[in-house]
């Protein structure tokens, strides 16, 4: 199994350029799947998560290809309606999928993706609006087939600004007949990437960005191109990254607008960021101070994505620093990795204690899900001393070479097979 090996205490220097946000890349390739021609979609990271929806994509029977960061999808002679369970199995946003096939087919069939790491992530508000667009859905074991003769547009209100039911249910209703509103809608951008592809393809679909969608079906969705917008969560991740090693990094590529929130965070701990344009510059030459109170929630607050990288930065602050995670239930388990490197953080129930300590000390630590993994590689670089996280698939998952993105900035990892770790390491 491959590892980082990671030799750490050392400032990130220099710049990086963003890729395209893989959250926004799979609904929208999902959503590929409605046009009657072909689409070309650039900026597309070349992740797992994408080369897994790509082969769905092919097992439904659309052309999908992958040159560079460019995706052709050609699903005109798409026929398959059911998601094979051993691809579905593979990755939770297969679920995506149920919207347009619905919309393209009348008829989806799917598997319960199941809960994961980082809590039970329930599907009912995706079918709770696949029904009210008047979907007939049949639940035999993990089984769940969606039926409509025809959809029909409906006021739906999300119980829970859910990002994934409100892009399904968008993807849904843009070929229901009348019109659909969706109220307490997600408000994330990537939802706005979405709305932009859809009406690309011919779509008519408003209010993105807003608690409220209102989407207007058409008969037909067309051939377009478009290109996926820049990844905030990377993005964060080699901001707190630039901070919690003390270093200077320039990005390039962002929209720093995607970033307020994280921004105000790094700036109350003392992070210096400056802004011009699609560029910003992080800076942590201090000790970072502690934040007293931070609450993950749905956009445009705390993201979910960042609260454990952000709490490498508070670890190793000055003061006691609380952090609440209110969107999955289950994202903490990056704390008894980051205790294993010198940290002081208590759990209780929903929120993180984090006291901070003036150093991290490497250690042999386990990526437990795709953020937790990047919050261990952020300590690693910060650390004293080597650190060896392992169980980095699902590190690759969201960050495409992650090794290669921080030694581009002067970090010293590497990625190695378990039986090349020790001549590798001590050559480093
Ligand atoms: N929820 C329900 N019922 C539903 C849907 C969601 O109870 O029908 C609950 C979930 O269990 C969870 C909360 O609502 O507790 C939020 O889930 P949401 O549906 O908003 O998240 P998602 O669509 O499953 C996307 C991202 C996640 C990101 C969340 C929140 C993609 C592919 N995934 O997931 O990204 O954390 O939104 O912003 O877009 C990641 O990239 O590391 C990642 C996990």
């Amino acid at each position: 199994m491959e590892k980082l090996v990671i030799e750490g205490g050392r400032p990130l220097q220099g710049r990086a350029r963003m890729e395209g946000a893989k959250n926004a890349a799979l609904p929208i390739l999902a959503a590929s799947m409605l046009a009657e021609g072909p689409v070309g979609i650039d900026n597309v990271p070349d992740l797992l998560d994408i080369h897994v929806m790509l082969d769905i994509l092919r097992s439904l029977g659309a052309a999908a290809s992958m040159e560079g960061r460019k995706v052709c999808v050609d699903a005109s002679k798409g026929f398959a309606s059911e998601i094979p369970e051993a691809l579905m199995s593979k990755m939770r946003s297969s679920i995506f999928l149920m919207g347009p096939l619905l919309a393209k087919f009348g008829e989806v069939t799917i598997y319960q993706p199941g809960g994961c790491a980082i809590g039970e992530r329930k599907i009912d508000l995706h079918l709770m609006g696949l029904e009210a667009l008047g979907a007939k859905i049949v639940e035999q074991g993990n089984r769940i087939t969606c039926s409509a003769k025809r959809l029909m547009g409906a006021d739906i209100t999300l119980d829970f600004p859910s990002v994934g039911a409100t892009e399904n249910i968008m993807m849904a209703a843009v070929k229901a007949e009348g019109i659909t509103t969706i109220s307490n809608a997600a408000r994330e951008p990537e939802i706005g990437d979405l709305q932009q592809f859809l009406n690309r393809m011919g779509a008519k679909v408003i209010g993105a960005g807003t608690d409220t969608i209102t989407i207007e079906g058409v008969e037909r969705l067309a051939s377009c191109e478009h290109r996926v917008i820049p990844d905030r969560i990377v993005a964060g991740t080699l901001m707190v990254a630039a901070a919690a090693t003390r270093g200077n990094v320039t990005l390039e590529g962002v929209v720093p607008g995607h970033l307020l929130s994280v921004i105000h965070v790094l700036r109350r701990a003392g992070v210096q960021i400056a802004i011009d344009d699609d560029i910003m510059n992080v800076s942590g030459a201090r000790r970072p101070i502690a934040v007293e109170r931070i609450v993950t929630s749905p956009y445009p607050a705390f993201p979910t994505d960042l609260q454990a990288q952000m709490m490498v930065l508070l670890a190793l602050s000055e003061g006691l620093s609380v952090m609440k995670e209110t969107v999955f239930e289950g994202r903490f388990k990056h704390v008894d990795e980051l205790n294993a490197m010198g940290a002081d953080i208590r759990v209780d129930l929903n929120s993180a204690f984090i006291r901070g300590v003036p150093r991290l000390y490497g250690a042999h630590v386990e990526a437990t899900d795709l953020r937790a993994g990047a919050a261990l590689v952020i300590a690693g670089l910060a650390a004293n001393g080597r650190t060896v996280v392992d169980h980095i698939h699902h590190i690759d998952r969201g960050y495409v070479s992650i090794e290669k993105l921080f030694s581009q900035l002067g970090g010293q990892i590497e990625r190695t097979a378990s039986v090349q770790q020790d001549r590798m390491a001590s050559s480093m």
